[in-house]
């Protein structure tokens, strides 16, 4: 009988920890994507630039150099603004250009070398906050990005950007139509291609400078008290959508955690409570045995105090199985 009770609690011990580490298995699962985030947006943000630089290269059939071309995005893209232009690297050295939103100035190089190449510009509108996020943030304007590639083969896809520098002044990007809530203030950022994120002042109303190539737009402080005036409002509730999943996955993360702590800390003094009483009781099972003994051999026929110690064995194991 004894054998099988303990047969059965270890296997009560073992489910309890199987199901003890799922559950610390999913609240680390829950966590780690939190901290992975950060990641998946950059990753995904690559993927968007790799797929419109193959679409931006479709609306080159027969490309004249200097000339900005529309290029048309995929279906499930729809609302991001995409152009191209074909340059000869000598003459964006030379002369610059204006593009859009970007005043090009002389002196950009481009590396590695290339002898012609495509400068690709998106306008992500309301895809923005899908693919850029600034924590602490909101966009007043949507994401414009800049990026240069060789335009030697006109059909290839997944190239990878040139690097570009502005060597005598820099870029800017004129953000005319933005609107800055009262109270505000707005900085420029820039998504650089490797994922770092760079801040900065505004020192010309609307208008943001850079050096290099990437993804820029205009942020105020998320906490500012009246956010409504702004045209773009769209990027807000998407923000507001991941902080409430965050609060949400910390929330259950956290009852989990406690379930679990609190079980293993029952299981704990469960173990313990078993131990100390099967101890006691083989204690005073192992000092009623040699009570007895001793009293049978010391005093022969003093068994009624022997005999009443052992009737409360049963009431001890009832009080340790309720
Ligand atoms: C749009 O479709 C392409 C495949 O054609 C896919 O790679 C991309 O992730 C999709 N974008 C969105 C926002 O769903
Ligand atoms: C970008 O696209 C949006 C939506 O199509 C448009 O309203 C806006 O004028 C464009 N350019 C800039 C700089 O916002
Ligand atoms: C952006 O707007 C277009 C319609 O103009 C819509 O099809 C698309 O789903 C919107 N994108 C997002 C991320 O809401
Ligand atoms: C241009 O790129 C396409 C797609 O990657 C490839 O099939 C083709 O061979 C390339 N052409 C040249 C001349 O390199
Ligand atoms: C920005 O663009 C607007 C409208 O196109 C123009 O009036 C303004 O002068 C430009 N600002 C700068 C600093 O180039
Ligand atoms: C990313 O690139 C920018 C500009 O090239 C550079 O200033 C920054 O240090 C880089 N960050 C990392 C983490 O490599």
């Amino acid at each position: 009988m004894k054998s099988i009770w303990g047969f059965l609690k270890l296997r009560t011990l073992i489910l309890f920890t199987v199901v003890l580490s799922f559950i610390s298995e999913v609240h680390a699962r829950i966590t780690s994507n939190d901290v992975y985030e950060g990641q998946q947006l950059i990753r995904s943000s690559r993927h968007l630039d790799s797929l419109l630089q193959g679409h931006a290269y479709k609306a080159f059939i027969h490309p004249h150099t200097g000339v900005i071309y529309g290029a048309s995005v995929p279906s499930n893209m729809t609302g991001i603004e995409l152009r191209v232009v074909r340059l000869r690297s000598g003459s964006m050295r030379v002369r610059g250009l204006g593009y859009r939103e970007f005043s090009i100035p002389r002196g950009v190089i481009e590396t590695p070398y290339v002898k012609r190449l495509a400068l690709v510009y998106q306008n992500l509108s309301n895809w923005s906050s899908y693919y850029y996020d600034v924590p602490g943030y909101s966009f007043i304007t949507p994401v414009l990005g800049l990026l240069g590639y060789n335009a030697l083969n006109l059909s290839a896809t997944n190239l990878p950007e040139l690097s570009l520098r502005a060597s005598m002044k820099p870029i800017s990007i004129n953000f005319s139509g933005m609107i800055v809530p009262r109270g505000a203030q707005a900085k420029c950022v820039q998504f650089h291609l490797n994922g770092s994120i760079e801040l900065s002042d505004m020192v010309l109303p609307n208008v943001c400078y850079t050096s290099t190539q990437g993804h820029f737009a205009v942020i105020i402080e998320s906490k500012t008290p009246s956010l409504s005036p702004s045209p773009e409002s769209s990027p807000q509730p998407i923000h507001k959508k991941k902080d409430h999943l965050r609060a949400w996955k910390i929330a259950v993360g956290s009852v989990v955690a406690g379930v679990a702590g609190l079980g293993l800390l029952g299981l704990i003094a469960y173990v313990f409570l078993r131990y100390r009483k099967r101890s006691n009781l083989v204690n005073m099972e192992k000092q009623a045995i040699e009570g007895e003994n001793l009293r049978i051999e010391e005093v022969g026929n003093m068994r009624a105090p022997v005999a009443a110690e052992i009737r409360t064995r049963p009431a001890l194991e009832n009080e340790d199985f309720q």
